[in-house]
């Protein structure tokens, strides 16, 4: 048996139950949307690895086929809390998407410009739809103009972890969504410290 690792008492922002029943909806609806407007041919899903792996997870579990879940790496993030401005995608040449319906799965939508840029290669590389299904939005972040077709949650201005979401690979594992606070996390490494941990 596995024991979670014990984690900071963060806000939560959304638990893993509210997750899963959004989720479930938004399986409902992407589905709804392709049989209304795709080709009608099984849809490619396309993950952001890492932090959308639990998220894609869900989806093709809820969706019809057993669909594959392709994985495409995107680095934005040189490591803290802030964007670089510069999107590297790799992985993307290997998805099969020409003629297809492409459906792009994040875990977040901060600025825009990874979904951007990974929309623009798709829609370069001739497939017949690109859609994005994020689990979370931040819309004040925005910086390139992004259309979602599918959102899990909007929120506000700050950093989350959790339900595959990470900071330089830390709480990635948590089941939740909570609110990073580096305050919070001082306090429980003192503590920590304290008890001999
Ligand atoms: P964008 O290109 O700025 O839209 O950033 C998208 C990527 O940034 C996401 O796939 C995440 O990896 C990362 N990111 C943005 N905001 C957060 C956050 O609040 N927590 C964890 N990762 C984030």
């Amino acid at each position: 048996m596995t024991t979670a690792k014990p984690a900071p008492p963060f806000r939560v922002l959304f638990s893993r139950d509210q997750i899963l029943r959004r989720c479930a909806e938004l399986a409902r609806a992407l589905q709804a949307d392709l049989l209304r407007s795709g080709t009608g041919s099984p849809p490619v899903l396309v993950a952001v690895i890492e932090g959308a792996r639990p998220f894609a997870r869900q989806l093709q579990r809820l969706l019809p086929g057993n669909l594959p879940v392709h994985e495409v790496r995107a680095a934005s993030y040189g490591g803290g809390t802030m964007s670089s401005g510069q999107v590297t995608v790799t992985g993307a040449d290997r998805v099969p998407s020409r003629g297809r319906d492409v459906v792009l799965l994040e875990d977040i939508v901060d600025t825009g410009r990874t979904i951007a840029t990974l929309q623009r290669y798709f829609l370069a590389h001739g497939v017949a739809s690109c859609r994005v299904a994020t689990l979370l939005s931040k819309p004040s972040r925005r910086v390139e103009r992004v259309d979602l077709d599918h959102v899990g949650f909007e929120i506000p201005d700050e950093f989350v972890l959790g339900f595959g979401m990470d900071l330089d690979g830390r709480y990635r594992e948590l089941g939740d969504v909570v609110v990073y606070d580096a305050e919070v996390e001082r306090a429980f490494v003192r503590a920590g410290a304290a008890a001999g941990g």
